[in-house]
């Protein structure tokens, strides 16, 4: 447990419960705005000389999560995978009087275009403080990423996977290493099993199949901390809440409508994603749990989410293992 983890105002912590017992109030923007007001959030520390990666730079949450890094002070790496909106971004974040270290466009479907970006900023001798996942979507039909693995897991599992292993040697020269993952509040509704990770074309459904992925992204994030706890590399996830974003309208259309007024704003989503990857939570954060509204929570919510007996200790390396065949091309079947 971290200092941030163990200063907390009695207010706040009854303010924070009771959001969290109610689910929406913790999602939706009341969440957001309550806490930061009850637990007088600071600025996130500053970034000066540092550089970040963000994946999903061109929407939504990465790209706020962009221009914010970039704010602080840091050297932003965008990846995208379309070449006008990417620019955009980048424009966006110089206009808040940030660096753009570089525009990559990439699909993080394509391991072997991932690991290929890792490699040649490795190769360039540039350094990398922080990495954020934030690439992802929820698909409602069925589609085949470039290695024929299901699109969902591609971009939330096995792309990030190459990258993150192709940037290690950058993370680890970094004088606090930090990786932060972008999941979601779905992930509560699914337990964790590698053998239903990836839905086949027949079976598939795009909400069940996300939130699948949105856990798998919870376990894979506690397994790299643990293993790159030794090289003072940390490796948290996020669960924004609820975020108006163009993703949420192309993937949930209608609850997007009916939440409309009470959605956060990219930005809002994106403080915890931006805290986390600017240190804000001190250096070396213990892995485990999911992070939302400055706060460690606990993964499991609902009961038969938590891995079976037995499992438990089982399952990251599990997944690690499964993530380091298919990024190599050696995965891709449905479980
Ligand atoms: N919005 C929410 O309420 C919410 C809630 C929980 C979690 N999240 C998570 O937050 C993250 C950002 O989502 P968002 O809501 O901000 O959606 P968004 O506006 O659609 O942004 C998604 C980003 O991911 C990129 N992306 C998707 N597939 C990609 C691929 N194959 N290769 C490279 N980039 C790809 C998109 O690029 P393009 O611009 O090219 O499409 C875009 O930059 C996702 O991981 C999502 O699951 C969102």
């Amino acid at each position: 447990m971290t200092n941030v983890e163990r200063a907390r105002h009695p207010l706040a912590h009854a303010v924070d419960g009771v959001l969290e017992a109610t689910v929406a109030g913790s999602f939706s923007r009341i969440g957001i705005v309550a806490r930061r007001a009850v637990d007088h959030w600071d600025d996130p520390p500053r970034l000066e000389g540092g550089t970040v990666l963000v994946t999903g730079a061109t929407s939504g949450i990465g790209r706020a999560a962009a221009v914010a890094l970039g704010r602080l002070g840091a050297a932003v790496h965008l990846v995208g995978r379309d070449g006008p909106r990417s620019r955009s971004a980048a424009l966006e974040v110089e206009a808040a009087g940030g660096t753009v270290a570089g525009v990559h466009l990439v699909d993080m479907g394509d391991p072997a275009a991932a690991a290929a970006l890792g490699t040649r900023l490795v190769e360039s001798g540039d350094r990398l403080d922080a990495l954020v996942h934030g690439a992802g979507a929820l698909s409602p039909t069925y589609r085949a990423a470039a290695g024929e693995l299901e699109q969902t897991v591609a971009v939330g599992l096995v792309g990030p996977f190459a990258l993150t292993q192709a940037l290690l040697p950058l993370l680890e020269a970094a004088p606090s290493g930090r990786m932060v993952t972008v999941s979601s509040g779905g992930m509560y509704t699914q337990r964790f099993d590698l053998d239903h990770l990836v839905m086949d074309e027949a079976s598939y459904n795009g909400v069940t199949a996300y939130a699948r992925v949105k856990r798998a992204q919870v376990v894979l994030a506690a397994e790299w901390g643990k293993r790159l706890a030794g090289a003072g590399i940390s490796s948290v996830v996020v669960h924004p809440g609820w975020v108006d974003t163009p993703g949420l309208e192309s993937g949930l259309p209608t609850f997007r409508r009916l939440w409309r007024p009470v959605l956060r704003t990219p930005a809002e989503g994106a403080d915890t994603v931006v805290w986390l990857a600017a240190g804000g939570a001190g250096d070396h954060v213990a892995p485990g749990g999911i992070w939302h509204d400055r706060r460690r929570r606990s993964a499991y919510h609902l009961p038969g989410t938590r891995p079976p007996h037995g499992r438990a200790g089982t399952e990251g390396g599990d997944l690690w293992a499964w993530c380091a065949a298919a990024a190599s091309g050696g995965g891709g079947a449905a479980a």
